[in-house]
């Protein structure tokens, strides 16, 4: 009789070990431990075995109970985790891959690349400096007095009272000067900040400087070398104007407008019906500028000129709203 539970024993665990899946498990559960299994028929007959065995029959038999019940328990826990690994270790091979999209150029560095070969080709080596400035080099340095509108608080972000984050690339001209000796023809592209912000304006902007310094440099020369930009960055057909202007740290000044790219004159809402677009400021180094660095202002003459880089943008482009620079959409940036 002990020996018969014993078989039982080993015959059902060889049965769950070879088992194929979770119906198998359940019905060898039924076939030893169900109402009428092998097992439960075994402790249900113990009371006519000679009364001697009956203990250790007992004993056997409760301890193949509890092995079998929790060898069909753990067979069906490893069938779950098998089924769960293998749906999530399914590889579908005719899923189309995802393809990761490659980054693009935002339109201010294509626009200012674009701008630093067209003058590098005319010779201009490409500069840069500091975007937190002292007061001298952003402003005294350039002939912008203490009194002078520009510093005001509203236009200028200050750090202390005599760090400023740049208003504009100029001061760009006079650490180049510092550190060079004429002949000089640089553009140093670069951000700028003024406290300004609504739909034609942005605390952070970016503007190319440009500086020449030499022996006879002339205000023809300023006039040639930004026609010869102009021509360049739109076509040959946009003439330009020069209108007289004030910067303190040039002399003469000019404003230079632009034929609108948009109408060709004939008068839009881009050029406010005028024609013409201004897009840059310029003139012949002031004195005073060349005294700072040390120039020998009976010898060099030069010109400087500075522009902003998201409105030259916006009108090769087409782009209307300043707000587009700045929202990142992969949409309008893969555009360039
Ligand atoms: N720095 C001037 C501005 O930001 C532009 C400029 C540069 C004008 C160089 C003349 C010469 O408006």
């Amino acid at each position: 009789m002990e020996n018969s539970i014993v078989q039982i024993k080993a015959e059902a665990l060889e049965s769950v070990a070879v088992a194929a899946d979770i119906e198998q498990i359940k019905s060898l559960s039924v076939k030893y431990l169900g109402r009428k299994g092998l097992v439960t028929l075994f402790l249900r007959n113990i009371s006519q075995l000679p009364v001697n065995e009956r203990p250790e029959a007992g004993k056997q038999a409760n301890i193949t109970k509890k092995k079998l019940e929790s060898a069909f328990e753990k067979a069906i826990a490893d069938f779950e985790a098998k089924t769960k690994d293998d749906e999530f270790n399914a590889i579908d091979v005719s899923l189309p891959g995802r393809p990761s999209s490659a980054g693009t150029l935002h339109p201010i560095t294509h626009i200012t690349r674009r701008i630093c070969s067209i003058f590098s080709r005319m010779g201009f080596d490409i500069a840069e400096g500091p975007e937190i400035e002292t007061d001298y080099y952003n402003f005294e340095a350039l002939n912008i007095p203490k009194n002078h509108p520009a510093r005001d608080m509203q236009d200028t972000f200050y750090v202390s009272d005599n760090i400023v984050l740049r208003t504009h690339t100029s001061p760009i001209q006079v650490h180049i000067m510092e550190q060079n000796a004429p002949p000089i023809r640089i553009v140093a592209p670069g951000k700028v900040y003024r406290c300004d912000s609504d739909l034609t304006h942005t605390p952070m902007f970016n503007q190319v400087e440009g500086l020449l310094v030499d022996e006879h440099v002339s205000f023809g020369d300023l006039k040639g070398v930004l026609e010869a930009f102009v021509h360049e960055i739109f076509d040959e057909q946009i003439s330009l104007r020069f209108r007289p202007s004030f910067f303190p740290f040039t002399e003469p000044s000019a404003e230079v407008d632009i034929l609108c790219v948009m109408c060709r004159g004939k008068g839009c809402k881009v050029c406010s019906q005028t024609g013409w677009l201004e897009v840059l400021g310029c003139g012949m180094v002031h004195p005073a500028v060349f005294e700072n660095a040390g120039y020998d202002t009976t010898r060099y003459s030069g010109f400087a000129f500075g522009m902003g880089v998201e409105r030259l943008a916006m009108l090769k482009y087409g782009i209307n709203d300043l707000r587009m620079f700045f929202e990142s959409d992969y949409r309008f940036l893969r555009q360039f």
